[in-house]
């Protein structure tokens, strides 16, 4: 897994993990912040953490290729991010084609970008939610794996839908992850589709994600 924050999906997915319903193994966490809360869950539950080098940027890995060789020492076959606040390129997006999957805090592809929650409830929505979905080389794109809906109550506070979105995302990710990696699915155009045809990428025996 790549994180950068708090860790609360990490924490979700590594709950599913340790009682065999992710579909994988939870092998280790790659983060780009040496403080972050991440590190600590991870530490907490026994799990490998990393923090290799960013470089000089602060919205992408100047160099992504130590990045890549603590996947390739593991034999990563997914790379799950979660909260990973930068930007990603060819040297780990190319090897990784359909086998690195986000998770973002909006119905994509409304609210792409930082700050979803606050850009959906600032706008208005009535409903709003989250996505599993591919990643590609483009901010929050690709194709969608799961969704689910969450409704914008009258009163709701930014922290209030806030809290629901996280919740949402934690009964999401695990269940989207473990359909994604155990059952045949190809691509159709810009949709991802459950069942065998053309394309198939996925499912290999005990795929392992980090
Ligand atoms: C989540 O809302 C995720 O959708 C977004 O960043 C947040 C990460 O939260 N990409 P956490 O670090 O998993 O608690």
């Amino acid at each position: 897994m790549f994180a950068s924050g708090n860790g609360s999906n990490f924490e979700a997915l590594a709950a599913a993990a340790a009682t065999g319903s992710l579909g994988g193994s939870l092998e280790v966490v790659l983060c780009d912040q040496p403080g972050a809360g991440v590190l600590a869950r991870a530490a907490r539950l026994g799990i490998e953490s990393l923090t290799p080098p960013t470089g000089r940027f602060r919205s992408k890995l100047e160099d992504e290729s130590p990045w890549l060789a603590a996947l390739r020492e593991r034999r990563i076959d997914v790379v799950v991010l979660a909260g990973f606040m930068r930007r990603l390129h060819a040297t780990l997006l190319t090897p990784f084609a359909g086998r690195m999957v986000n998770i973002h805090p909006s119905l994509l592809p409304a609210f792409p970008g930082l700050d979803a929650i606050g850009q959906a409830y600032r706008h208005g929505v009535r409903v709003t939610g989250c996505t599993v979905h591919l990643v590609e080389d483009a901010i929050d794109a690709g194709p969608i794996v799961a969704q689910a809906a969450v409704a914008v109550h009258e009163h709701d506070t930014l922290e209030s839908l806030t809290a629901r979105v996280h919740e949402a995302e934690h009964a999401l990710f695990a269940p989207a992850l473990r359909r994604y990696l155990t059952e045949p699915w190809h691509i159709d155009g810009r949709r991802l589709v459950f069942g065998a045809g053309e394309g198939l990428v996925l499912p290999e025996p005990e795929a392992a994600h980090g």
